[in-house]
C-alpha cells in the first residue's frame, strides 16, 4: 500500500510571518512553587517533509502537540498555565467531568488569560480514560495554529497490552512554504463545512510510525483534534476492538472495522498486528476514492505465536445511572443556518436581523433562532436531575455537538440509552435525543466543537444548580 500524494494549497503565497514570538513578558515563579507549568507560547514544527522549512505554530510548551498530560484516577491534575501568547486564551480540558471554575470556558468560567498572566488549573479528574486539552479562545485560529495535546487518565489496573499510544489526528491548512495559512476568518469557512486543511498529521508528524511486532497487542487513543475534518478510518493488517468512546469505556469490546471521528471525538482501540514480519500494518484515512496511511506499524518480529483471546471491557467510571425517561426534564436545541440552510433572520444583540445584516456580523449560524450566546440558559436543572435534550440539525452540514461537564447517552430509537459520549456528530436533516445526569453544578457549553461554526453562532449553554 501506498500513501498518495498530499499537494499543498497553491497560490496566495507565503502568509505573514507571527512577529510576536518575543517580547513578551513571562512572570517568574515563585521560590519553592511546585506546580508543573505548561506555557502557550510560539514555537516551530516538522510537520511537513524535510524538503519544506518548520512550520511555525503555537503549541503548548512550544510544541505540536503539546506535551501529554498523564495521571492515575484520582489524582490531581494541576498546572500554572502561563500565556506567552501574542492573545488572551484559555485552556479546556475536554470530557473531563470537572469542577466548573476549571472548564476553561471564556463566557462562563473563566475571563481569558491575557498575554503574559498565568492561571492555575487544578482538578481531579473523575474518569479514566483518554481526553484532551485545548484553547477554548479564539479557538477558529488558536487550534488551527496548534493549541492542543493529549490528556490520559489512567485505569488504576489497565487492560493487558504490550504498549499504549496516543494518536492526535489534525488537519493543517498550509501555505506551499509549510506555513499556516492566515485564513481564519473566512467566511467561506465558517458558512460551510469549517476550516479543513491540506495536511495531516499525527502526533505533529506527517509520517508517524512504530516498530511493532506480529501479534504484539497495543491500545491505541485515536482524538480527532482537527478543527473540522471528519476522520473515516479503517484498519490494515492489524484487529482490534474498540473498547471505548470519549474515554469512557463500552459494556463491551466492539469489534472495529470503519470507524469515523468527528472534531473532538476519541475512539480507544486494542488492536493486535497480524500481518507477517517484515510487513506493515495501518491506520488508514479514507476519502472518497482516495485512502492513505495516518499511522505506519513496520513489524519486524514476531511477539508471540498466536493472537491473544479478545480483551475484557475495560473498567466502568463512576458516571452516575440515568433517573426515569418518562420523567425527566426535556429540552430541545434546533440547528439552522450555513450554506444553503435557507436562513432567513435570526436574533443578534437583541434584534431580529435579516441574513444579510447577520452575515456581516459573521454570524452565520443560529441555535433556537439566536446567532450568538443567549442571556438566558437553554435549559436550567436542578442537581441531580435527568435531562433529555433533542437536537434538530436543520442545516446542510454536520456537526460535532459537544457538552461540557457531562457525559450523555444517545436514546435509540427503541428507546435504550447507548454508550457515554461528549461529542456527537449530526449529519444534515438528522435529529438525536440525548440524556444525561446533570450532576456537575455550573454554567456549562454546548457547542458545535467545529469552531468557525460555533464562532459564528453554534454556541449555548445550560445550568445545573
Ligand atoms: Cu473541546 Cu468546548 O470544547
Ligand atoms: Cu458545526
Amino acid at each position: 500500500m501506498t500513501q498518495s500524494r498530499r499537494e499543498f494549497l497553491r497560490g496566495s503565497g507565503a502568509a505573514a510571518l507571527l512577529g510576536a514570538a518575543g517580547g513578551i513578558g513571562v512572570p517568574a515563579l515563585a521560590g519553592g512553587d511546585e506546580i508543573i507549568t505548561l506555557h502557550a507560547r510560539p514555537g516551530a514544527a516538522r510537520l511537513a517533509p524535510p524538503d519544506y522549512p518548520e512550520t511555525r505554530i503555537w503549541g503548548y510548551d512550544g510544541m505540536v502537540p503539546g506535551p501529554t498530560i498523564r495521571v492515575t484516577q484520582g489524582q490531581r491534575v494541576r498546572r500554572r498555565f502561563v500565556n506567552a501568547l501574542p492573545q488572551p486564551t484559555t485552556v479546556h480540558w475536554h470530557g473531563i467531568r470537572i469542577e466548573n471554575a476549571m472548564d476553561g470556558a471564556p463566557e462562563l468560567t473563566q475571563s481569558p488569560v491575557p498575554p503574559g498572566a498565568d492561571f492555575v488549573y487544578d482538578f481531579a479528574p473523575p474518569d479514566a480514560g483518554t481526553y484532551w486539552y485545548h484553547s477554548h479562545h479564539r479557538s477558529f485560529e488558536q487550534m488551527a495554529r496548534g493549541l492542543y495535546g493529549a490528556l490520559v487518565i489512567d485505569e488504576p489496573i489497565g487492560p493487558e497490552v504490550d504498549g499504549d499510544e496516543v494518536l492526535l489526528l489534525d488537519d493543517w491548512r498550509l501555505t506551499n512554504e509549510a506555513q499556516i495559512h492566515e485564513s481564519f476568518g473566512a467566511l467561506h469557512d465558517w458558512s460551510h463545512a469549517g476550516r479543513v486543511g491540506n495536511w495531516i498529521t499525527v502526533n505533529g508528524e506527517g509520517a508517524w510510525s512504530r516498530e511493532s511486532r506480529r501479534h504484539e497487542r497495543l491500545r491505541l487513543r485515536l482524538a480527532n483534534a482537527a478543527n473540522a475534518r471528519i476522520f473515516s478510518l479503517a484498519l490494515e493488517h492489524m484487529e482490534g476492538w474498540v473498547v471505548a468512546r470519549d474515554g469512557q469505556p463500552l459494556p463491551a469490546p466492539v469489534e472495529a472495522e470503519s470507524l469515523v471521528l468527528s472534531p473532538g471525538e476519541r475512539t480507544d482501540l486494542i488492536v493486535d498486528f497480524v500481518a507477517g514480519d517484515g510487513e506493515e500494518a495501518f491506520l488508514v484515512s479514507r476519502e472518497r476514492e482516495d485512502s492513505y496511511a495516518l499511522a505506519a506499524f513496520p513489524l519486524r518480529g514476531t511477539l508471540r505465536q498466536s493472537r491473544l483471546p479478545s480483551p475484557a471491557p475495560l473498567p466502568a467510571n463512576p458516571v452516575p445511572a440515568l433517573g426515569d425517561l418518562a420523567t425527566a426534564r426535556r429540552a430541545t436545541l434546533r440547528m439552522e443556518g450555513g450554506a444553503m440552510g435557507g436562513l432567513r433572520q435570526a436574533m443578534l444583540g437583541g434584534r431580529m436581523m435579516e441574513l444579510r445584516d447577520l452575515v456581516e456580523q459573521g454570524r452565520v449560524w443560529a441555535f433556537n433562532g439566536l446567532a450568538e450566546m443567549p442571556e438566558e440558559p437553554l435549559f436550567a436543572a436542578g442537581l441531580g436531575e435527568t435531562v433529555r435534550l433533542t437536537m434538530v440539525n436543520a442545516t446542510a452540514w454536520p456537526h460535532s455537538m459537544h457538552l461540557h461537564g457531562h457525559h450523555f447517552r444517545v436514546i435509540g430509537s427503541d428507546g435504550a440509552p447507548g454508550p457515554l459520549r461528549d461529542t456527537l456528530l449530526m449529519d444534515r436533516d438528522e435529529e438525536a435525543e440525548i440524556a444525561f445526569v446533570a450532576d456537575n453544578p455550573g454554567d456549562w457549553l454546548l457547542h458545535c466543537h467545529v469552531p468557525e461554526h460555533s464562532v459564528a453562532g453554534m454556541k449555548t449553554w445550560f445550568r445545573v444548580a
